[in-house]
């Protein structure tokens, strides 16, 4: 459906840039799930400590939690929440995390080089999930635990009572089950830099084994099984294919991970980036179809793609983002997000609607601190980054029926680099289109919101769409998110630079919409029902 132009030089070329899209009510690539909007916590830094969690803070209530960053958590809408970790969860020991908190020990954490206080745990994590109303996701240690560690966690959270540890969840002041409906079997078992990594053949069997007992304990279970930790994974594609011939009768999802970078500095290249999510996703659907083609199996497997973000100045080597001595929640991985980010951001947010049909979960990495959309100072202030914005308006307006859009767009070309440890590599991107655009339509409420990037950083794009089967409706928002600065950013002193305006001179008429979309921009039109 989609067509692209190259656009000639603009040194020869004098009329303006234009896009044109035809969307039409019937023809929609799928709906988007409930926990397409996710995010995630984990022990790490300061996400759960100084960020959600926060005794003694002004704002905290009884519990210990931040009310300031509770009430940006309700702005930016997340559905679903990943915890406890991240390359934490693969030494980590839940038991360690429950009961009286006096009693609770401090460990050694290897994956971030810090102490766990443990004062916070599975039980603090459902309060906090029930009072922000947001769905829990836990995750089971299948790196230096295994299947035994894994089913007593569901008996421990989930069965109702009259064992030992569905009684001790009792004993801890937890008398009804919590109920957790999807599990994640483990986090980049593929990763050398993930405590006990795997083979695809090893972590094949163990998530098998982990999620049968699981699912023997509690058969409503939802299960992710772990894909690879990146597109760029030397294992990867060989992993998936392996990994799910042995958990393909256990599992309902296979995950993905992306963090986009801008480490070359290469703006359009970075822009551009997204477009390589979309192909990862292609690929990992052909693959999970591959399996069940072998088997003659109907069952389709869900993608989750259950981190993604944008993350490379806080990134590099494991020297690099820890600090020495074993801090408890080290300010660590507090990547401060720029405009751009915020564009290549909005990329990856269009890349998972347009994907509806086969992402059925999706967790920005992370929620508080530690590479999030939402920055607090431990005992100040909390405040939006500028990735905040593309996610709270594609979480608070993007759910319903995504629409297949026809997009013809002038095209650049460009190279992006993603390393690999000590490898460089490129991956050339030739025809990138300047719009990047998702279309969704909410049958309850009858509105179709446009979800729109702007890739050229230099002049704006004439965007024409034709939306056939949209009559009796208007223009009820228009926002761009934009900066002249490309490098701006939001701070504790100035919260606000980065935010959204409205988008002045958008024309609706006769099913005909007509904007200016600024040059590197994000802008989100919504429709209503005028009737
Ligand atoms: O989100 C930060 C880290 O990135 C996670 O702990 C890990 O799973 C990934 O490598």
């Amino acid at each position: 459906m989609r067509t692209f132009r190259r656009e000639p030089d603009t040194r020869k070329r004098r009329r303006p840039l234009k896009a044109q899209v035809m969307i039409d009510r019937d023809f929609a690539i799928g709906e988007t799930d409930r926990r397409l909007f996710g995010a995630f916590i984990e022990h790490l830094g300061r996400c759960v400590y100084g960020g959600i969690y926060e005794p003694g803070h002004p704002t905290a209530d009884e519990k210990g939690f931040r009310g300031d960053v509770m009430a940006l958590v309700k702005e930016l809408a997340p559905t679903i929440m990943r915890y406890p970790g991240g390359n934490f969860v693969s030494g980590y020991n839940w038991e360690d995390g429950v009961g009286p908190v006096e009693q609770r020990p401090r460990r050694l954490d290897l994956a971030w080089m810090s102490t766990e206080p443990n004062t916070f745990g599975t039980n603090e994590f459902m309060d906090w999930c029930r009072k922000t109303g947001i769905e829990p996701m836990l995750a089971v240690n299948l790196g230096t635990r295994g299947a035994d560690a894994a089913r007593n966690y569901v008996e421990y959270c989930n069965h109702p009572g009259g064992t030992a540890l569905s009684d001790l969840r009792r004993q801890h002041g937890w008398q009804a089950p919590h109920d957790v409906k999807f599990w994640c079997l483990g986090n980049e078992m593929d990763g050398p830099w993930q405590m006990e990594t795997k083979t695809a053949w090893q972590y094949g069997r163990a998530a098998a084994e982990a999620a049968k007992m699981m699912l023997w304990i509690d058969p409503s279970l939802t299960l992710a099984a772990c894909g690879s930790s990146s597109r760029n994974m030397p294992s990867f594609g060989a992993w998936e294919q392996e990994v799910l011939e042995h958990t393909f009768d256990h599992v309902d999802f296979i995950s993905l991970h992306t963090y986009l970078n801008n480490y070359k500095e290469d703006t359009r290249a970075f822009l551009a980036s997204s477009d390589l999510m979309d192909s990862f996703i292609d690929e990992v659907v052909a693959i999970a179809d591959a399996v069940a083609a072998k088997r003659r199996s109907s069952k389709r497997i869900m993608l989750s793609f259950d981190e993604w973000n944008v993350w490379y100045r806080t990134r590099g080597k494991r020297e690099g983002r820890t600090v020495p001595g074993w801090p408890v929640a080290p300010s660590i991985l507090e990547e401060a997000y720029n405009m751009e980010d915020a564009l290549a951001f909005g990329g990856a947010c269009i890349s998972l609607l347009n994907h509806a049909d086969r992402i059925k979960s999706a967790c920005l990495a992370q929620l508080v601190n530690a590479i999030a959309p939402i920055m607090t100072e431990t005992g100040g202030p909390a405040w939006r980054q500028t990735i905040f914005y593309p996610f709270a308006q594609m979480s608070n307006l993007g759910r319903g029926r995504v629409l297949r859009a026809a997009v013809e767009s002038p095209t650049y070309s460009a190279t992006y680099y993603d390393p690999r440890g000590t490898q460089e590599l490129y991956f050339p991107l030739p025809e990138v289109p300047y719009l990047k655009l998702s279309a969704v339509h909410d049958p309850e409420g009858g509105h179709v919101t446009l979800f729109a990037l702007n890739r050229n950083l230099d002049e704006p794009l004439a965007l024409e769409a034709d939306l056939r089967g949209f009559e009796g409706m208007a223009v009820s928002q228009a926002t761009v998110l934009r900066n002249d600065d490309l490098k701006a950013v939001n701070t504790k002193e100035q919260p606000d630079r980065v935010n959204l305006a409205p988008l002045e001179g958008v024309e609706w008429s006769g099913g005909r919409l007509g904007a200016r979309l600024p040059p590197a921009s994000w802008c989100v039109i919504r429709l209503s029902p005028t009737g």
